[in-house]
């Protein structure tokens, strides 16, 4: 029987520099010899990607915080039940751009739905699948304000754009996931992109010894 893959999550609030260490983690995992699935959130699937073109496009106002709970959940369930899934029992590690904790950050704590609610959503659409890491990329705000404006060219989408307070919210609550879960570490993310990358390295590579 093959050995399961393991799931990695990566998190954190906006130009952080997510994607290019997840470039960078992924190849110190194949390194190992191992098959790496590189997907994200909300996406990684025809349908999923349909839904984030509807809860990331259009006014502030489009949906409300529980219909954008369900849409990222819906979004999930399809990203999970014919992506991730397959990809772990295939024994292919999986590393995805986002996953539940920013639903339980961003609709919960941001947006004012309780964290039991979100994990219910979970439940019903994911099985209650949790990563077997989550590693949450932090940056002093006005550093990842910054690199996001120049990503974005100022055009933030309909999450993005909102205000600091609701932005800080979703910080304290990925801080408050790190202290209560042992899944969820903090990485600070300031610094060189290769000192970033080993301090990545550093907090999964446990995951590389047989569960
Ligand atoms: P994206 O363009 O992928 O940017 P980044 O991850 O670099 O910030 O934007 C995804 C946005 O969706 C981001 O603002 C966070 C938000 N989001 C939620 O609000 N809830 C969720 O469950 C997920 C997965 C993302």
């Amino acid at each position: 029987m093959t050995a399961r893959g393991r799931f990695i999550s990566i998190e954190g609030g906006e130009g952080v520099g997510k994607s290019t260490q997840i470039a960078a983690l992924a190849e110190l995992i194949r390194m190992q010899g191992l098959e790496v699935v590189l997907t994200r959130e909300p996406g990684g699937t025809e349908g999923a990607e349909l839904i984030r073109q509807m809860v990331l496009g259009g006014s502030a106002e489009r949906w409300s915080p529980r219909a954008e709970a369900l849409l990222f959940a819906a979004a999930r369930s399809d990203h999970v039940e014919r992506l991730i899934e397959p990809a772990l029992a295939s024994g292919k590690w999986v590393i995805s751009d986002r996953f539940i904790d920013s639903s339980r950050a961003y609709q919960g704590a941001g947006s004012g739905l309780s964290d039991a609610d979100i994990l219910t959503l979970h439940q019903i659409g994911s099985r209650g699948l949790l990563p077997d890491r989550t590693l949450v990329l932090r940056l002093d705000t006005q550093e990842a304000t910054n690199r996001a404006a120049a990503r974005d060219q100022n055009q933030p989408d309909r999450i993005q754009g909102r205000t600091a307070t609701f932005h800080s919210d979703v910080d304290v609550a990925f801080v408050s996931f790190a202290e209560r879960e042992p899944r969820v570490r903090l990485v600070d993310a300031s610094g060189d992109t290769q000192e970033v990358t080993a301090r990545l390295w550093s907090e999964i590579s446990d995951l590389l010894e047989p569960a």
